[in-house]
């Protein structure tokens, strides 16, 4: 039996003659049928969102590219817990997560929720990573956009296979992610702008308007200042993820300790010294630089000198960058 909020929010968009909302509600719904594994039904409920049907889009759909091809589904095994975010992070990303696993009390009160992301912040840390770990909380696929695949080079074309993504996305909870966002939601007025990526960014923000709450959109971008305004909008979090300061350098290293079982003993002054302006990417591949060298030395006991010599490595990689 369909869940009665859903069935009234259907009726009550039906009667309204709200061709938008009456399709919201029958999306929810075929997801929620396919989510009890009454696949027959959920099948029947979708003819009605095909095209030609009463509401749905007037989106153009080309034969190919299939859906599948125009997005990576990936199966998150990632977790929050897993990450090192400032607080203020961590706390809006379990919120999100909170409310999507108790979307129905929500719902029972006319409320919906949040679903939409905007993460900021240099390569490296952690924004596709926390993409990933929000897909893994919710126990959902990461559907991440593939631009090669979606820009085409017909006029029109690009828009449209947006659209497929979006519909597909649409057909059950999971979590779209767009990376390096600022490629497709630029800054409007930008002076190569032609009507066509102005036409796509418009269709794109319309259909993330347009997304059901159990679809979390996250976008992710490492150039903020060449988003529109329009896109800042949109996403009701903006989360920024900054490199490791030194509070959380130690913190990673001593999660890296419990981890591989090692002991570096490094003192937190010297690796501020040597590990300065590092992201957590690099952090990654210095303690992995490490644990090769002790697994080859064969002996535990060497890591703590192991990591002193790495870590003159790595003082001269971060004196090379500045
Ligand atoms: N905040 C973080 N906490 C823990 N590990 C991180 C963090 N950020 C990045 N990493 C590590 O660095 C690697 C690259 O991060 P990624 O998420 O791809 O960064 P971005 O998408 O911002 O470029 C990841 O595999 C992850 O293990
Ligand atoms: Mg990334």
């Amino acid at each position: 039996m369909p869940r009665s909020d859903l069935l009234l929010s259907l009726v009550k968009a039906g009667s309204k003659g709200d061709g938008p909302g009456f399709r919201r509600s029958l999306e929810a719904l075929v997801a929620d049928e396919r989510g009890r594994q009454h696949h027959v039904v959920a099948k029947q409920l979708e003819q009605y969102l095909a095209p030609g049907a009463p509401a749905a889009a007037a989106t153009t759909r080309p034969i190919s590219p299939t859906p599948e091809a125009l997005v990576d589904e990936i199966h998150p095994e990632r977790s929050l817990a897993d990450l090192v975010l400032p607080p203020e992070v961590q706390q809006v990303c379990s919120e999100i997560v909170e409310e999507q696993h108790r979307s129905e009390l929500l719902r029972s009160h006319g409320l919906e929720p949040r679903h939409a992301v905007l993460l900021l912040g240099p390569p490296g840390n952690g924004k596709t990573s926390l993409a990933e770990a929000i897909g893994g909380e919710l126990a959902v696929p990461l559907l991440r956009v593939r631009y090669d695949a979606v820009v085409g080079s017909f006029l029109g074309e690009t828009a449209s296979r947006l659209g497929r993504v979006f519909d597909h996305a649409r057909t059950r909870q999971c979590v779209l992610f767009f990376d390096e966002f600022d490629a497709v939601g630029k800054e409007r007025g930008d002076e190569h702008e032609t009507g066509e990526i102005k036409r796509v960014v418009n269709s794109l923000l319309m259909q993330i308007d347009s997304l059901p709450s159990y679809v979390v959109v996250v976008a992710a971008s490492n150039h903020p200042e060449l988003l529109d305004r329009a896109v800042w909008r949109r996403f009701q979090v903006r989360a920024q993820l900054p490199p490791p300061g030194p509070a959380e350098v130690a913190r990673w290293i001593q999660r890296f300790e419990e981890r591989s079982g090692l002991k570096l003993h490094l003192g937190d002054k010297s690796l501020e010294a040597h590990l300065h302006g590092v992201s957590y990417a690099e952090l990654e591949e210095f303690c992995l630089d490490i644990h090769r060298r002790v697994v080859l030395a064969g002996a535990d006991a060497k890591a703590r000198s192991i990591a002193r010599t790495v870590l003159k490595q790595w003082s001269s990689r971060a004196a090379a960058r500045e």
